[in-house]
């Protein structure tokens, strides 16, 4: 699904960006340039952010 249409991000883009340690909006801006257009994606694609960090293990705690 598309998250950012100016740009043609996805969701699974923004998904593995996060994965890979994007973790704020200006990250996945340098990475994805998602929301750099419009606009109007970025609640989208900080809501997804959110969701998949609670969902990413944080390795530091576990350990
Ligand atoms: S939809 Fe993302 S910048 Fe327009």
């Amino acid at each position: 699904m598309y998250i950012c249409v100016c740009y043609g991000v996805t969701d699974s883009q923004v998904k593995h960006a996060v994965e890979q340690g994007a973790d704020d909006l200006k990250s996945l801006q340098e990475k994805l340039q998602v929301g750099r257009q419009c606009g109007k994606c970025i609640k989208a694609t900080i809501e997804m952010m959110e969701q998949t960090k609670d969902l990413t293990p944080n390795y530091y705690q576990v350990a």
